[in-house]
């Protein structure tokens, strides 16, 4: 992975190299940790972050259901991420705030284990590649059923249950496709392995609603409201697995991914990207890099100093 000059953490920026935690840390044990996956953008007006608010409100909504009392407020995370995000000189870049329990109790109910916090940036490209965001990629219904909401918290952003996203993954990079797509316990599809899924059929865009085991993508909510604004319909609703394969359109979202067309599933062939998904992908690419102008409020504009580019020295 590419690295940057400087992380914060617990409160302080450190080297990248000299962010460490104990081997005994809980969360290490146990997967409890929350995070949030987020992404900062060159605009004109310099580095915007997409739905900052949303994401460490989400992370708090998170931390709340895995009771983790964080130790800071969304205002001062927000604060600290500007501030790497300036003395680290990055222009654009992915953020991934964490908070896990630390070193100090083990067992399942250690709540005297300390709550730590980090904030990591480095500049990541297109999380599924630039060539499957052009033409689509190929992706398989995995075997592994999605976490549903009465063993663990589809809706939290939690460590632990990524697990679950890492067995998707796998099973469909092993067998040669580009991404896995989960369904539910019904057998509905539910999402990608760190996607939300859309459908289109007969011009009306389809999402699986809240009830599919889905996390409450930030990307997807942006995708529905562009999608409107636009003019078409959209209806949050279960999805069988073979709609995937008659749908005229199919597209993934997700930070780290961005809109990405499908061009195939389970080998069912859709070909190249639609025209709807080509509209909307469009729309959603110039309200992230801050070319559209009703979806301004949507960036959290970083205040950059001119000439930034060296980092200052690292404060305790
Ligand atoms: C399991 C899962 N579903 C959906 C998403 C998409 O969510 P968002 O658009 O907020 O990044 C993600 C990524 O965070 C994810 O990990």
């Amino acid at each position: 992975m590419e690295t940057a000059d400087l992380i914060w953490q617990n409160g302080e920026f450190v080297p990248w190299a000299e962010a460490k935690t104990h081997v005994l840390s809980h969360g290490l044990h146990y997967g409890t940790g929350v995070f949030e996956g987020i992404r900062c953008y060159e605009t004109e007006r310099g580095p915007a972050i997409f739905r900052h608010r949303e994401h460490l409100e989400r992370l708090g909504k998170s931390a709340q259901l895995y009771y983790f009392e964080l130790p800071y407020s969304q205002e001062q995370l927000r604060a600290a991420t500007h501030e790497l995000i300036a003395r680290n000189g990055l222009r654009s870049c992915y953020i991934r705030p964490l908070a896990f329990r630390g070193y100090g109790e083990m067992g399942l109910y250690a709540h005297g284990a300390p709550i730590e916090v980090i904030i990591a940036v480095w500049p990541w490209g297109a999380y599924l590649g630039e060539d499957g965001k052009k033409h689509g990629i190929r992706t398989k219904v995995s075997s592994w059923r999605t976490i549903s909401g009465d063993s663990l918290i589809p809706h939290a952003k939690a460590s632990g249950q990524y697990l679950n996203s890492i067995l998707a993954k796998t099973e469909s990079a092993n067998a040669g496709y580009d991404e896995a797509i989960l369904l539910d316990q019904h057998g509905c599809v539910s999402e990608g392995s760190g996607e939300n899924v859309f459908i289109v059929r007969d011009g009306v865009l389809v999402t699986p609603g809240h009830t599919s085991a889905i996390l409450d993508g930030i990307t997807r909510n942006s995708v529905v409201q562009i999608a409107q604004d636009i003019g078409y319909r959209v209806e949050e609703r279960a999805i069988a697995r073979a709609e995937l394969y008659l749908a005229d359109e199919v597209f993934l979202t997700g930070t780290a991914a961005e809109l990405v067309p499908v061009r195939a599933v389970d080998d069912h062939e859709l070909g190249e990207p639609g025209e709807i998904t080509r509209v909307i992908q469009a729309k959603f690419e110039d309200a992230l890099h801050g070319r559209a102008e009703e979806y301004l409020e949507w960036l959290d504009f970083v205040d950059v100093p001119a000439g930034t580019g060296e980092p200052s020295k690292v404060s305790g």
